[in-house]
């Protein structure tokens, strides 16, 4: 892959010509009144209505729970089973507590050991329409590793998501950065910008495919397409959320040209959090960003001592070391260079799970969300060790203690009632 080759999108002008083609599209305009006549009353009628973008101050999303194991390498019994069933119970809880939002995680290999974490997934489009399917509110995100699946191909199957969730579908584009997964699908791993590179162009492509009404011939460095339409265009008059999780100056870049929302992973200080979201709003046009999130891993309870034997028991009774010897050799180097802690250190942060560890009592986690909220923060993707069992700490602890912060307001019934 060689280094940019695509000049960066006026995204404000992709939008409006977007909403043009959309407005006057007669196919669109046939569909509207069919699609009013679909919502319920109190339904969002636009993508800006829909719940990742209500007012909620800090915001909340599942993270992870399509893999097996979640975010942690853990042998502990408890640990999540990913059956499509359980997958369903936990969007369901978590669409009718009011949380914003179901991120999966794009994973064609795992974390090996006993609990081979990760190593049992489902694909994550498919995996977004049927909880689409079985939710009302929430907004579900497919992950892709876009040099693993055709644009075009891709742009329909996410087209058949968002109608299936009637606009609630969103994408987290992923460059990738797993050489034992490119060497799976056979596509070379190449430099890390130049997959940035590559994803823009695939980008470029999915845009024109969801706003253009008229065959398009495409000429690219990568692809060379003749006559492209997809028919129909995203439920919506815009196209679905796009976001992004890369923290390299390359990442944050195609993100600032890209992405509506942001993942991001939380560093050691406050002063370190400010300065790293600085960093992102700064790079994109103003408004752009409208959200930009972190990933944690959760282990709440009534005290803080029973969630810190709970952690004990996670990572040194029944953490799975020779998973986390794994991972470490894959991603160790990748997680030190902000960590900077000893081996043992790593892997035990490594089987507690992926992201910023929230361990405490729910005080303890509600104070937490308060000082991220007040460096900027929007919001949190959290794993847990179960996403079933461990919901009602959110649902019944955390969530009313975040209303009574003021990070949150209660949820109003009717927008998410089953009727
Ligand atoms: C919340 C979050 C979710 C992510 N999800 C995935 C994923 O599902 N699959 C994947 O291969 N990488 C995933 N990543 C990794 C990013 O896509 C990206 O490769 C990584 O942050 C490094 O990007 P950078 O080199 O630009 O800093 C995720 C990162 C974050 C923070």
């Amino acid at each position: 892959m060689t280094a940019s080759a695509t000049a960066p999108r006026d995204f404000s002008r992709e939008r409006d010509r977007h909403n043009l083609t959309v407005n006057n599209g007669s196919e669109h305009h046939r569909m509207e009144p069919a699609r009013r006549a679909n919502c319920k009353q109190g339904a969002p009628m636009s993508r800006d209505e829909t719940r990742i973008y209500n007012k909620n101050k800090f915001k909340l999303g599942l993270f992870g729970m399509n893999c097996r194991g979640g975010l942690s390498l853990t042998k502990a019994p408890e640990r999540w089973d990913a059956s499509w069933d359980n997958n369903v119970k936990a969007a369901q809880l978590a669409d009718e507590a009011g949380l914003e939002f179901l991120l999966p995680i794009g994973r064609w290999h795992g974390y090996q050991g006993e609990s081979d974490t990760q190593g049992t997934t489902f694909e994550t489009i498919a995996w977004a329409c049927g909880l689409l399917a079985s939710t009302h509110d929430i907004t579900t995100f497919g992950t892709l590793h876009v040099a693993f699946v055709n644009p075009v191909f891709a742009a329909k199957q996410m087209v058949t998501a968002d109608h299936i969730g009637h606009g609630r579908f969103g994408l987290n584009v992923v460059s990738g950065w797993n050489p034992i997964e490119f060497g799976m699908m056979g596509v070379p791993l190449g430099d890390h910008d130049g997959r940035y590179d590559y994803a823009e162009e695939w980008l470029n492509i999915v845009n024109r495919v969801w706003s253009e009404d008229q065959p398009f011939d495409f000429d690219g460095h990568y692809y060379k397409l003749k006559a492209v339409l997809g028919k129909p265009k995203p439920w919506w008059d815009s196209r679905p959320i796009l976001v992004s999780a890369g923290n390299s100056e390359t990442g944050r870049d195609f993100a600032a040209r890209n992405a509506d929302c942001l993942f991001t992973t939380v560093p050691p200080t406050d002063e370190d959090l400010r300065g790293k979201l600085k960093y992102f709003r700064d790079a994109a046009p103003p408004g752009q960003l409208r959200n930009i999130f972190a990933s944690c891993h959760l282990m709440v309870r009534r005290t803080r001592k029973e969630a810190e034997d709970y952690h004990h028991y996670i990572v040194h009774e029944q953490g799975d070391w020779e998973a986390a010897d794994y991972a470490f050799k894959l991603r160790g180097s990748r997680i030190n260079t902000w960590l900077k802690a000893d081996e043992d250190k790593l892997k035990a942060r490594l089987i507690s799970g992926a992201g910023f560890p929230c361990i405490g009592s729910y005080d303890d986690a509600v104070e937490t969300f308060k000082r991220l909220s007040s460096a900027g923060l929007d919001g949190l993707a959290l794993g847990m060790i179960n996403y079933v069992s461990d919901f009602p700490h959110i649902r019944d602890e955390l969530l009313p203690r975040m209303e009574r912060a003021g990070l949150r307001e209660p949820l109003h019934h009717a927008a998410t009632a089953a009727e």
